[in-house]
């Protein structure tokens, strides 16, 4: 008989997964197991202090709904998401645009729409600007037909899920670039935002005495067959909250800007918002997207 302590707790733990078939599945709760109890041995872990723990994490997962995703604002505030993304980028084979968060707001399925439309379709005061840019491949040739999924939010710093009914889509669309790998759409300049605080999420950065704010910025996903995914997303230089983004999303080669003259701009007298995106080969390896639509990820019940 083991006498089970403080310490020896780990290793009984540890010996009674070892019978788990999927190695997989063996590595990644061994190293949890390890690291959980490592964790509240480094704290010295009241029975007080875990109970309030499991308290947040039950408020966590209650306040989740088919259009809110607190877990992933959890993963994103604690950078956990920005890391799994980091880690992403480095298993691939050739050299890519970085990735960056999904997000809480991503909706599957946004409305498909032609080279030069707007994604705007509710009345509003933002700036009118074009997006546009090009898909490159690693030998420097455009992608044609690359599907671009772009959604953002508005001047005001809020997405169409926090102010509408959330079927009716804003600010969102599908693109396919044309037969040079470009794609160009009208939009407006995004505002930055505070991350939804009405949740335990926002009680923990509260707590933290942190800002809570993202800076400006427009999501993409971009893929095309033979290629592999890139999960991203821009960010407006200027902004306030450009180098302290409450999730950590923001990186130096994915911040561009507004120009107010660009001559090259496809649609003539509008300030643009452009770059250019670099697709890697598809590799043996899984999606970019840490996150989903909210809606894939509740069961209905
Ligand atoms: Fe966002």
């Amino acid at each position: 008989m083991r006498a089970i302590d403080e310490n020896t707790i780990t290793e009984a733990a540890l010996e009674q997964m070892a019978s788990t078939p999927d190695p997989r599945l063996k590595q990644i709760m061994a190293a949890l197991t390890r690291h959980l109890h490592n964790f509240a041995r480094e704290v010295d872990l009241t029975p007080d202090e875990w109970l309030d723990g499991i308290k947040f994490l039950t408020a966590v997962g209650q306040k989740c709904t088919a259009y809110r995703q607190e877990f992933i604002l959890l993963s994103d505030t604690l950078g956990l998401s920005s890391l799994v993304n980091a880690l992403h980028d480095k298993r691939a084979t050739e050299v890519g645009t970085k990735s960056s968060l999904v997000g809480p707001f991503y909706r599957q399925d946004s409305p498909t729409l032609k080279l030069g439309d707007t994604i705007v379709t509710k009345p509003t005061n933002g700036l009118e600007v074009c997006l546009y840019g090009r898909v490159f491949n690693s030998a420097g040739k455009g992608v044609p037909n690359a599907t671009v999924q772009v959604w953002q939010p508005d001047e005001t710093g809020n997405y169409d899920l926090q102010k509408h009914d959330p079927s009716e889509m804003d600010l969102r669309g599908t693109f396919h670039t044309d037969a040079e790998g470009r794609f160009y759409l009208r939009t407006i300049a995004p505002l930055g935002y505070m991350i939804p605080m009405d949740g335990p999420v926002g009680d923990m950065i509260r707590a933290q005495k942190r800002h809570g704010y993202r800076p400006a910025h427009i999501h993409f996903i971009i893929g095309a067959p033979g290629y592999r995914e890139v999960v991203t997303a821009l960010y407006l230089q200027g902004d306030e909250h450009i180098d302290s983004d409450t999730v950590f999303g923001v990186t130096a080669s994915l911040v561009t800007g507004v120009n107010s003259k660009d001559p090259a701009s496809p649609i003539p007298n509008l300030p643009t918002i452009k770059f250019d995106f670099h697709l890697p080969a598809a590799a043996a390896y899984g999606s970019g997207r840490v996150g989903a639509d909210p809606s894939q990820i509740v069961k209905a019940s």
